[in-house]
């Protein structure tokens, strides 16, 4: 199959593009897009034949199931058993990277839920992302876009490295500017649970519901499958470290090209990641991506400090290193 690319504005997209892009998804076909967390990868949501084109083409287990992407609480409706539960945190942070899981309708097919009981739903505020929902008239089933266990997309040529010729069509909005995926939330449960962190923070969602107990880790893996280790990450071994100077010499003096990622500016030889944790957020895959391309041996990370505003970069630099 040949993947065919076209180049979108990215604040005001072409009505004529995302109807050809809707009616590609009507059909059964594969669409990736932008959303204000990384590039995601499209199809029919209550189209089972076409979500499973997504797991093929991403190489992804049937046991993870795929977050399901609406234009607003209307569309949402019909997709779910009880709204009610997304009304607090939805009308607060929708449009925006929040995922919620509530009890599916009958209507989700068993692929997109992994033959769960339960639905992830979000409304991305992405304007290309939100403009194909409405040209499709349809919900869509979109995983990151990248293939299974690898770095997820935040620019198209991402996209394009991981599944040119997979799928049916890329919609280049630029870059992905959030740079991490959404926060998940399961809200059939009380209280609700964080199943991923992301670019919404605990302290956010607690402000909406209160207080919010931990899960056991365990238990959390189990209820959202995509939360296993060896996860997001790039090729080139990934070591995280508190003394990343000390630890890049060492590798340098045994003869390793090493990349360093410092926290701030730390010398000529070392990237400068940015210290507000939206910036560093934003910019983390698209420099794990250059750094894979570039054909280093190792990549040393300096550990951003502890804190609610870096649990999402903390979790998926974890991953990353595994
Ligand atoms: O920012 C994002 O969320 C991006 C963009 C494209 O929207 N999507 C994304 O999808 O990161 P994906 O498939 O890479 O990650 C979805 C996560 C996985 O950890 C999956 O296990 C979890 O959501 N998930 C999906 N449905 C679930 C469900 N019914 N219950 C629990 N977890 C679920
Ligand atoms: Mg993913």
């Amino acid at each position: 199959m040949a993947t065919e690319v076209w180049r979108v504005n990215a604040l005001e997209p072409e009505p004529h593009l995302m109807k050809r892009a809707g009616d590609i998804l009507r059909r059964g076909g594969l669409v990736a897009f932008p959303t204000e967390t990384v590039y995601g990868l499209g199809a029919n949501a209550l189209d089972a034949e076409a979500v499973a084109r997504i797991f093929e083409a991403k190489g992804r287990p049937a046991s993870n199931p795929v977050i399901v992407h609406v234009a607003d609480f209307a569309q949402m409706k019909p997709l779910v058993e009880d709204w009610l539960p997304a009304v607090s945190l939805g009308v607060e942070f929708w449009p925006g990277p929040l995922t919620l899981v509530m009890r599916k309708a009958a209507c989700i097919p068993d692929i997109v839920t992994a033959g769960g009981p339960t639905v992830a739903v979000r409304v991305p505020s992405h304007p290309v992302a939100l403009a194909l929902l409405r040209a499709a008239g349809v919900p869509i089933a979109a995983p990151s876009a990248n293939r299974s266990t690898c770095l997820s997309p935040t620019r198209a040529e991402h996209v394009l490295n991981g599944l040119d010729g997979r799928i049916d069509l890329l919609l280049d909005g630029g870059p992905a500017y959030g740079g991490l995926e959404s926060t998940v939330v399961d809200v059939s449960t009380v209280p609700a649970t964080i199943l991923r962190p992301g670019l919404i923070s605990r302290v956010q969602i607690e402000s909406m519901l209160g207080p919010i107990t931990e899960r056991a880790k365990t238990d959390e893996i189990a209820r959202s499958p995509g939360m296993m280790e060896r996860h997001y990450s790039p090729r080139t071994p990934l070591f995280l470290t508190t003394d990343a100077r000390v630890v890049v010499e060492r590798l340098r003096q045994a003869g390793e090209r090493v990349a360093w990622l410092a926290f701030g500016d730390d010398g000529p030889d070392a990237i400068a990641m940015p210290t507000d944790p939206a910036a560093y957020a934003s910019q983390l895959y698209e420099v794990l991506h250059r750094l894979d391309a570039a054909g280093f041996n190792s990549i040393v990370v300096a550990l951003p400090p502890v804190g609610e505003e870096w649990m999402a970069v903390h979790d998926r630099l974890k991953r990353a290193s595994s």
